[in-house]
Formats: structure tokens, sequence, C-alpha cells
């Protein structure tokens, strides 16, 4: 194995939704991943509710560092970094991890990186398949987000050339989950039921593949709408609903039109390495018609494993350790949280490198981590 002892040594917080993360990684080597999740606390709401996933990320995040920090084997005064997801995300679940990540940086006189949570769902495929080729091209699917990004080097340049227009590819699995009476999250459900139904049972519409549509946005509102009805035509006729079949074919109508307009991105843009990530990657159905279709058309597929597909902090921590790694500009103290951080923006550095404060080093040293 090589001696990764020079790389960057980096922990990384992720508090954008309702996942605290906080992961440790040594270049684009995994020390750590440690989660603590609200995710039970909102299923009764059917949904991420903001102020209990700040709640608890105030909770969980002093103990998850712990976590990490005892996993990892290492001490926090050897970290050469400290990551934070700036955003997109919740505000206020984004503003706990920020605070922790400043207080955290401050106290151990440690340059602190502000992060997009975006380029960071991309960076964390280093972790599994080592260094990202350049160009990638990235389809990020989760509950958040559904976009194609274009990026040739993931600390400074990612374009965006594509999204929805509507709901998020993971949103649509959760609300048809509901619909269906499986619960929420609804995406793994509705993959589990999936598995035993037809996904030719149904035709459902696929949304925005019309010859004068854009060819990368894309639409699930539309597909949501006709599954919806669909079901309420059968109930309402008293017939029982062939969940399996709808499951699949809901399913088969969402993966389809996002492995279409990715393999479509790389051809015409020349890429010939697709990278997808978000909750969402973690769909069986969309790794396997993927990975036929890349074969199909000679692109390389890199699909990170499903627990780094999700929300975690060893993504940031990734993408931490590149800006490191790649002398990226610190950000400043007055790092805030950006709940629409730009896509375009991998990080956000600060006018001037931070200065550390000798006498907080000092009480840091002694009380906290020595
Ligand atoms: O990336 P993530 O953990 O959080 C966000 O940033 O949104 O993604 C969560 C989303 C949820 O909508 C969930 O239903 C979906 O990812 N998801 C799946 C699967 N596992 C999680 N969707 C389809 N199939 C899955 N197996
Ligand atoms: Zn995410």
């Amino acid at each position: 194995m090589a001696d990764t002892r020079d790389e960057p040594l980096v922990l990384g917080i992720e508090t954008s939704c309702d996942e605290t993360g906080v992961g440790i990684v040594r270049g684009t080597t995994l020390l750590a991943d440690a989660v603590a999740s609200s995710v039970d606390e909102h299923a009764r709401f059917g949904g991420v509710v903001p102020e209990v996933a700040s709640r608890a990320h105030l909770e969980a995040m002093v103990p998850t560092i712990d976590r990490a920090l005892k996993e990892a084997g290492v001490s926090a005064k050897d970290l050469d970094g400290i990551a934070v997801t700036a955003g997109p995300g919740l505000a206020g679940a984004l503003l706990v991890g920020v605070s922790a990540a400043k207080a955290y940086a401050y106290a151990l006189g440690k340059p602190l990186y502000g992060v997009n949570h975006l380029a960071s769902h991309i960076c964390v495929d280093q972790l599994e398949h080592g260094p990202l080729p350049e160009p990638t091209m990235a389809l990020l699917v989760s509950g958040g987000h559904s976009s194609l990004l274009l990026s040739s080097d993931i600390t400074s340049d990612v374009r965006p050339l594509g999204a929805t227009i509507d709901d998020a590819a993971g949103e649509a699995f959760d609300k048809i989950a509901r619909v269906l009476d499986l619960g929420f999250p609804g995406g793994p459900v509705i993959d589990r039921y999936a598995r035993e139904g037809d996904p030719q049972a149904i035709a459902f519409p696929r949304g925005l593949t019309g010859p004068r549509d854009p060819a990368y946005d894309f639409s699930f509102s539309g597909l949501k709408t006709a599954v919806a009805r669909w079901i309420e035509a059968r109930r309402a006729a008293g017939e029982e609903v062939p969940v399996r079949d709808v499951a699949a074919s809901f399913q088969e109508a969402v993966v389809d039109v996002l492995t279409r307009k990715a393999v479509r991105a790389c051809r015409d843009e020349g890429v010939d390495h697709l990278m997808i990530g978000g909750g969402v990657a973690a769909n069986s159905r969309l790794r396997a018609l993927a990975q036929e279709r890349c074969e199909a058309a000679g692109i390389r597929l890199r699909v990170p494993r499903p627990k780094l597909c999700t929300d975690n902090g060893a993504m940031v921590a990734a993408l931490g350790a590149e800006m490191v790694g790649r002398n990226r500009a610190a950000s400043s103290w007055d790092l805030s949280a950006d709940s629409s951080l730009p896509v375009t923006d991998p990080h956000v550095p600060g006018e001037e490198q931070p200065h550390t404060h000798d006498h907080v080093h000092e009480i840091s040293k002694e009380n906290l981590y020595s």
C-alpha cells in the first residue's frame, strides 16, 4: 500500500438535511464515517421537518465528532483542516454544522473550509474508486436535488448542464411511497417492492423527453401526478392496487429518463466517465440500467457504495482534503451557511487566510484534546 502519511488529514461535517455526518479522510483514504440520523423523528410527518432536524444536529454534533475521531484513531490536533457543508441545504440545519466547524477550527487552530454539498457528493467517489478522472460527468439524484454536472476540477470547476424543473428524483420516490402507504423515506421501500413487480406493466410518462424538450433537464411532477391518478382510479373502481407493478413501473420511468439523459450528456460532451451520487444512486435498478447503458456507449460508470451515496460527513472530508491538497484558500471566520449556495461554487474561500489565536490554541491543547 502507498504511504499516505503526507496526504491531508481532514475532518468533514455535514448537516444540510437530516443526517449529522462526521467523516475523517487522509487524502482519498476513508478513516471514519460516523452518521447520526434523525430520519425516524421525521417519519410521522412524511418528510423532513427543518426545526426538528436542527435540534437533532445540535444534540448529535459533539458525540458524532468524538465517535469519528475514535473510529479513525487520530487526534484532533493532527488534523490539517476542518471542512463543513456551507450549502445548499436547510438554513437552520446548515448553521449548526457551520458553527460547530468554526468552533473546532478556531479552538484547534486549524484552517476552515466551507464546501458545497453537491460537489461533495461527487468527490466522495474518490474514497471508493480513487482520484476522479478530469473531466467527469456527474448525475446527482437525491431527495433535494437532481442535476447533471460536468467537472474538470472538483475544487474549482463544476458546470451545471441540467437540473430538475420541479421535483427532485428522491422526492418523487417519497411522494409515490406515501400514496401507496409504504412509509418514509420512500426510495428504499419502492426499490424493494419493485424487485417483485413488472416494470413494463404500466406505461407511465417519461418527463421532458420530447424532441423539443431541454436535453438535460428533468421533470418528475407529471409522472408523480400520473401515478397518483392511476392509483386513485383503481381505488375508486374498488379494484386492488398492484403495488409491486406500480412501484416497478414508476421506478422504471424515473431511471429510464435519468440514465438516458446522463449517457446523452456524456456523448455530447465527449466525456467517457459518469459518476452517479446522491441518495437515489442507492437504487438497485438505477445502478443496473446505468451499467447496461454505459457499457453500450463505452462509458466507464462510477457509483460509490450506498452508504457513501446518502448524506454523510466523509464526502465533505473528501472534498476538504482535495481543497487542502490543491492549496485552495481556506474560508474566513465569517463563513456563513448559504441555503442556496450555487453549484458553481465548490467552496467558499475567504478574502484572506484565517489567522489562529495562540491563546485559544493553548487552551485547546491543554483542555480539549491533548
Ligand atoms: O442524499 P440523500 O440522503 O439526502 C438528500 O440530500 O436528499 O437522499 C435521500 C433520498 C430520499 O428521497 C430517499 O427516498 C432516496 O434518497 N433514496 C432512494 C433509495 N435510497 C434512498 N431512492 C430510490 N431508491 C433507493 N434505494
Ligand atoms: Zn445530499
